[in-house]
């Protein structure tokens, strides 16, 4: 029979954090069991799902421009079913559901062991909706699919959901408590990705210093996140290993000494510290003050010299004068970042900040303070790049570069882009590059 040869295609298109990337090669991996392959256009798939952000209204009002788009494409194909997952999902289920968005499914990231029943209800002309959030659901025996793979780097997620408050912030809202999956999981997985010849692993939670699993009592601490990493660095010296995010009040000595010990764990943390103002981190219930977030910087400097520390800032923040942000910047001199992720603050209904604090700093100001911010870190990631400009560094070689065949392109244990001829050289290998030059993006070898 023709019509039950035909494999059933799904198409995914991911926004938002590398979370969310590892996400969608969970969903690959559950409808793949039930039947489906991946596909790379709209056009072709029996089954459309967009997994979306709500980190901010920016992230939002693309994800809705894409679904009226997406929409347009179901008008002259009635057969594609159309869903929104993730964040969005979760946060804005009522909007979704009114009939003139025409979505057949609402799945929120707890929910994706669901969608092959999800898809079938909707198929039998129901919607197909689950957006309960778990206390345990750890998708920890799924393997993913790594459809959009370049066979080099990968992505484990090590926990899910998060625990902190911080007032701006929707993730707990929109991913639920924290929860750890277990460590045997997290270790086949990863050996798996070695004997598929992948050469870097980045372990991937919202607080990746606060992973803990416990022993049977439920009190012991059996595994640490410091423990942890150890024992991936083990599995394989050829394997790199990355982490992220860090919060700094979970960052702890231990785990930097581990670092330190084992060469293929990657130099490199993502801290964020969002802004340098001590009345902002209070009322952003960031759970410390400057002086504590500088002490682990200090901290990294002293154990790991070689480290690259990298943040996240959000500019104009509630009530924020021109001396907090005077703060930040003092701040990013200061730590002397290698990279930044920046931000201005746009508020996410029902957190505390939309509920207790006036959303204050006019928009304009909010933008100059950002374009500050980035200026000040084009300087110092400028700055950053110059040290490594004639001297041998070593890359993992990841792929070609946008401008040409010829070059390959890598990243180096600190996290940067390093550009360089191809010669004999292909994805996955490890060499040593000189760099000759540097963008404050980029170091170019020649
Ligand atoms: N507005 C602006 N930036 C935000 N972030 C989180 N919530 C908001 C918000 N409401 C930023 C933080 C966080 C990063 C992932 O996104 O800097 O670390
Ligand atoms: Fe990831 Fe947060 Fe965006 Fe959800 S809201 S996709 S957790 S960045």
């Amino acid at each position: 029979m023709i019509a039950s040869s035909h494999t059933p295609l799904l198409y995914i298109e991911t926004y938002g954090c590398q979370m969310n990337v590892n996400d969608s090669e969970v969903v690959a991996s559950v409808m793949r069991e039930h039947g489906y392959a991946t596909c790379s256009a709209a056009e072709n798939a029996d089954l459309a799902l967009i997994n979306t952000c709500s980190i901010r209204e920016n992230a939002e009002l693309r994800v809705w421009r894409r679904l009226a788009e997406l929409r347009a494409l179901k008008r002259k194909n009635p057969r594609l079913m159309l869903g929104v997952i993730g964040c969005m999902a979760e946060r804005l289920k009522e909007k979704l559901l009114e009939q003139e968005q025409a979505v057949d499914l609402v799945v929120g990231p707890d929910a994706y062991r669901e969608l092959p029943n999800l898809v079938s209800m909707a198929r039998a002309g129901q919607k197909g909706v689950n957006v309960e959030l778990s206390r345990e659901e750890t998708y920890a025996e799924i393997a993913p699919v790594r459809y959009e793979s370049n066979g080099v780097s990968a992505f484990v997620s090590i926990m899910r959901g998060c625990n902190n408050a911080c007032s701006y912030c929707v993730v707990p809202y929109t991913r639920g408590a924290e929860r750890s999956r277990s460590e045997q999981s997290i270790l086949r997985e990863v050996q798996a990705l070695i004997d598929s010849g992948y050469k870097e692993v980045t372990l991937l939670g919202q607080n990746v210093n606060s992973y803990r699993m416990y022993a049977d009592d439920g009190k012991t601490v059996a595994c640490s996140f410091a423990q942890l990493l150890e024992k991936v660095a083990l599995l394989s010296p050829e394997m790199r290993v990355r982490f992220s995010t860090s919060h700094p009040k979970d960052m702890s000595d231990e785990a930097l000494h581990v670092i330190a010990q084992y060469r293929n764990i990657c130099k490199s943390i993502h801290l964020p510290a969002q802004s340098g103002s001590a009345r902002m981190l209070k009322l952003m219930n960031r759970k410390y003050t400057r002086e504590e977030y500088l002490e682990r910087i200090a901290a990294i400097r002293s154990i790991l010299p070689t480290c690259s520390i990298s943040t996240d800032l959000i500019a104009g923040f509630c009530t924020e004068t021109e001396d907090d942000h005077r703060q930040t910047l003092s701040l990013m001199r200061e730590a002397a970042y290698d990279f930044a992720f920046m931000f201005m603050y746009s508020e996410r209904p029902n957190t505390k900040a939309a509920r207790r604090y006036a959303d204050d700093v006019p928009e304009e100001v909010k933008a100059r303070r950002l374009s500050e911010i980035i200026a000040l870190q084009g300087e110092l990631s400028l700055k950053s790049k110059q040290q490594y400009v004639g001297k041998p560094v070593e890359v993992l070689a990841e792929g070609f570069s946008k401008k040409s065949q010829e070059l390959l392109f890598g990243r180096t244990s600190q996290n940067m882009v390093a550009v360089f001829p191809r010669g004999s050289r292909s994805a996955g290998d490890y060499l040593t590059v000189v760099p000759t030059r540097c963008t404050p993006a980029t170091l170019i070898a020649e």
